[in-house]
């Protein structure tokens, strides 16, 4: 089953062709980097914009001369994102959908990003525990199975991306954030600083981000008012240091109580090299089945909306034509 994924629910407009739901044929990315930065975040009004100019060339690049003939259902970002930007995909995929009669699948793009690492021949296996990192969240999730998941931790004020975002702004690096700090981080000393874990000793799964992002500040205006330089490198090799053993705490206190051996990742911020190292380590091929995406499938793609959406379609779930975006779509039960 070839399906057509269209990820429109923040800055990147994007579309693939996935054949069930395990390979792309191919896919195609705009990214709204550039139009963005000089506001230090994405404008969610310039965000619609763009999507409306950049969604059908590139649809018609990704299809070329076949059109849409060979596609066998449509699949969209229903939510969560920016209400704009996620109306400007839905309409498009409604009106393939109902144009051509394929089923539409809306899709949820927090489980998308778990979704990622099966786009190169990995599977889910159950018990699983999931950390979606972005932009717009942070997320441990358990799955029993397909159909049965619960929310375990989420943050309780900025994401671990926005902290990124917010930090590297702070230091003058540019947006988005996490690639200039994390190259910026390559060249600095991790113990110079020493920044709160937060909510290190909660007892809970849920994160905190805003208590780091303000010891950044005060460590930068401290050495301001000293008469000395920022050090950008030192400051966000500490940030960095930080925000890993955040995420490995919570993630792995997660794994134990859930007796997982598989443990599923997604979301911009999997990217970072230092994250990726620490968790390959602390999750090990020979006690564990870690779903990684490549760096490439971590960030916003359509490749797992229409991935996902076949795991929806061999179900026989697909939605209405009027299954609306939804900029707030909450976890919800299953893992599709
Ligand atoms: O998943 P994503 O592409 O979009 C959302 O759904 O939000 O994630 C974007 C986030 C941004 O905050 C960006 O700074 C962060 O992922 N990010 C990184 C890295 N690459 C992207 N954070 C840390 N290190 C990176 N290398
Ligand atoms: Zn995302």
């Amino acid at each position: 089953m070839k399906i057509l994924g269209i990820e429109t629910s923040c800055d990147e407009t994007s579309v693939a062709l996935v054949e069930d739901g395990a390979r792309i044929l191919d896919s195609r990315l705009s990214s709204q980097a550039a139009l963005h930065g000089p506001f230090g975040g994405v404008v969610p009004e310039l965000a619609s914009r763009a999507h409306l100019e950049n969604l059908l060339p590139l649809l018609e690049e990704l299809l070329g001369e076949p059109g849409l003939s060979g596609v066998d259902a449509v699949a969209f970002t229903r939510g969560p994102g920016l209400i704009g930007a996620l109306l400007v995909g839905a309409a498009l995929a409604k009106a393939i959908s109902f144009a051509l009669g394929l089923p539409l699948v809306g899709v949820n793009h927090l489980k998308a990003h778990l979704y990622s690492a099966c786009l190169r021949g990995q599977e889910f296996e159950f018990p699983l525990v999931g950390l979606v990192v972005s932009g717009g969240h942070t997320l441990l999730i358990e799955a029993f199975s397909w159909d049965r998941s619960r929310v375990l931790g989420t943050t309780r004020d900025d994401a671990a991306g926005e902290a990124f975002d917010k930090v590297a702004c702070l230091l003058g690096l540019g947006y988005p954030g996490g690639p200039p700090l994390e190259k910026a981080a390559g060249g600095g000393n991790p113990g110079r600083f020493k920044f709160p874990r937060g909510m290190g000793k909660s007892g809970d799964l849920d994160f905190s981000f805003s208590g780091l992002k303000t010891a950044v500040r005060q460590a930068a205006a401290d050495c301001r008012s000293r008469g000395e330089g920022v050090p950008a490198p030192d400051i966000a090799a500490s940030f960095q240091e930080a925000v890993v053993d955040i995420l490995l705490a919570k993630l792995s206190a997660a794994v134990a109580s859930c007796r997982a051996r598989t443990v599923a990742l997604g979301g911009g911020v999997i990217c970072n090299r230092l994250l990726r190292s620490r968790l390959q380590a602390a999750f090990p091929p020979d006690r564990f089945r870690l779903l990684i995406p490549p760096p490439e499938l971590c960030s916003d793609n359509a490749a797992m909306v229409a991935g996902l959406a076949y795991h929806r379609l061999r179900r026989g779930l697909p939605d209405p034509l009027d299954a609306d975006p939804d900029p707030g779509l909450a976890w919800g039960e299953g893992l599709f």
